[in-house]
């Protein structure tokens, strides 16, 4: 049986650079409340004419290029994203489309957060299972544009932002070689309203309604109830996967945490008794950028060189549904 290599990474980030103080400008806010609270210094917002799809193609033309292989070499693509372009369709086919990549499958999924992380898992099952040798898994978000950027917004405006992070992954034929060694996939419905954007949503007659623009519509956390799921599913779900795949903490070369807040990370990597050096967090220059965080983080490990073929590496996400997984991946 096949196991799965991700042969290549890209990201992709806005030009528009928002600091800390900048947001203070706008929002009754500060740099130090910020930075204390969530470990972040800046992040990317788009500009006007920018998407999530333009976004997730440079990140992809940028893992095409360094896996080595052709843009028509991919057989599908699996897109998470909870920030799509639009209502319907989704991303994948808008990025099939920009890319010119033929008639292939575009699977959108949106499980938030823990998008990349989903989506890994669906490529390595229809790999494993033979159907598929070479995929395009993306996960990217514009979230600045559905920020309730005011006072009553504070707790998220500053937290949220927009990124993409894309990987090629293809069949490996080495049974000793790279490898998905364990996964481990929860949810939780009893908390979808703690991390939510209520509309639009077809459960309203009609769907789009001018009074949701300013009630319903922006993103809604409760950061108190969501700190404490994410410090405590997080491990369980690294140690869940960690024994699946018969790997020890003390194995890891590099876990990289979704980037929701450094508080949330550095509470991950004490109860897994990590320390620091394999441990990788950005998200001082990023913010949160839900599903785009992880495949962002590895595309810098990557070009840093801080994975080489055969390191163990772990990824672990949690948010929105609440979702959350992880997955212990021989390099
Ligand atoms: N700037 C300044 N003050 C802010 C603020 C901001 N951006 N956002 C909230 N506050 C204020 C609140 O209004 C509150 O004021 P009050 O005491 O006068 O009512 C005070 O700070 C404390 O708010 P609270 O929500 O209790 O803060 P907290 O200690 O829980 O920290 C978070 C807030 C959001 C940083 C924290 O809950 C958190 O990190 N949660 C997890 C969020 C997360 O990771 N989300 C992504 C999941 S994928």
């Amino acid at each position: 049986m096949p196991t799965t290599q991700i042969l290549g990474t890209g990201l992709a980030v806005p030009d528009r650079i928002v600091t800390n103080d900048d947001l203070a400008k706008l929002i009754d806010t500060s740099d130090e409340w910020i930075t204390q609270r969530t470990g972040i210094r800046q992040r990317h917002w788009v500009v006007e004419g920018e998407s999530g799809t333009g976004l997730s193609k440079i990140a992809s033309e940028r893992a095409i290029a360094a896996a080595g292989i052709a843009p028509d070499e991919i057989e599908a693509i699996i897109y998470a994203t909870s920030s799509p372009d639009h209502f319907a369709p989704g991303n994948g086919v808008f990025l099939q489309r920009e890319m010119g990549l033929g008639h292939i499958p575009a699977i959108d999924i949106r499980t938030q957060c823990s998008g990349f992380v989903y989506g890994l898992s669906i490529a390595d099952a229809y790999i494993r299972a033979g159907i598929y040798r070479t995929l395009l898994v993306v996960g990217a978000e514009v979230q600045s544009t559905g920020m309730d950027v005011s006072d009553r917004g504070r707790n998220t405006a500053v937290i949220f932002a927009d990124g993409a992070g894309a990987a090629v992954v293809r069949a490996h034929d080495d049974p000793s070689g790279s490898a998905i060694l364990g996964w481990d996939l929860h949810g939780d419905g009893a908390f979808a309203e703690k991390l939510w954007v209520d509309a639009p949503g077809s459960i309203y007659h009609p769907r789009n309604q001018a009074e949701h623009f300013d009630n319903k519509s922006f993103l809604e956390m409760d950061g108190k109830e969501v700190f404490r799921h994410a410090t405590t599913r997080m491990p369980e779900s690294v140690r869940a996967a960690m024994a699946q795949a018969g790997v020890t903490a003390e194995q890891l070369t590099l876990l990289i945490p979704h980037q929701a807040n450094l508080r949330i990370s550095e509470m991950v990597q004490k109860q897994l008794g990590l320390r620091d050096d394999q441990v990788y967090n950005n998200i001082d220059r990023y913010g949160n950028t839900t599903a785009g965080t992880i495949p962002i983080a590895l595309d810098e490990c990557v070009r840093a060189g801080r994975l080489k073929r055969g390191d163990l590496l772990a990824i672990t996400a949690f948010g929105s549904g609440f979702l959350w997984g992880s997955a212990i991946i021989r390099w």
